[in-house]
């Protein structure tokens, strides 16, 4: 049994992200909790040694992060893990894409890429009319690429994945943490 305590934040909007979140507290027997729920970011550290905040992706920025992050200072020092959920496949450039607009790169943290489901038939307002509106660009670009027609197949088949390799990483990683304490508790 585990003695660090890892506590998982997160922020979805079809359940994607919650999934994961679920899954990876599960699999470390830490607490987890939707990211509007949780108030005791005073009393984090000693309830905590461990914090991972998964967010689903809108437009390449991660939903809740700018939350998560204005309690830096009271996380700093801990083990911080972030996960973004989103339709398209995980690359380097997606990452970077990612690390730069939701300004990663400031903080302490890992950061991992998640590739998430898309159901549009899931999607309320104004999620809906947002993919709407990027439909119609799409169908009236000439130009359209092939990534942009791949979009519109979606809104008539959903697309799920379950990338459970990442939450193993994940869960890797937290365990690795975990055994480091222990040797520096000894
Ligand atoms: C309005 C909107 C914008 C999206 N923008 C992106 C995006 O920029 N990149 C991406 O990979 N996925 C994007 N997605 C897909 C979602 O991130 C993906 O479906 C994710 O799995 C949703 O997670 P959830 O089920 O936890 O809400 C977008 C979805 C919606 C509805």
């Amino acid at each position: 049994m585990l003695n660090m305590k890892t506590l998982v934040l997160y922020q979805s909007n079809t359940g994607c992200t919650k999934a994961y979140a679920e899954a990876i507290a599960q699999g470390i027997h830490g607490d987890v909790m939707p990211l509007k729920k949780f108030k005791a970011y005073k009393k984090i550290r000693e309830n905590y040694d461990a914090v991972v905040f998964g967010g689903w992706i809108m437009g390449n920025t991660i939903q809740g992060i700018d939350k998560f992050l204005t309690h830096w200072d009271e996380m700093e020092g801990m083990v911080v893990l972030v996960f973004a959920v989103g339709m398209g496949i995980p690359t380097d450039e997606s990452r970077k894409i990612l690390i730069s607009q939701n300004v990663l790169d400031l903080y302490h943290l890992r950061f991992y890429q998640f590739r998430g489901s898309y159901d549009y038939a899931k999607l309320k307002f104004p999620y809906n009319l947002y993919m709407n509106i990027s439909m119609k660009r799409i169908e009236q670009d000439p130009s359209m690429s092939e990534n942009s027609a791949d979009l519109l197949q979606l809104k008539e088949r959903p697309l799920y994945f379950n990338d459970t390799e990442k939450v193993e990483k994940i869960l890797t990683v937290l365990r690795t943490e975990a055994a480091k304490m222990e040797v520096t508790k000894a």
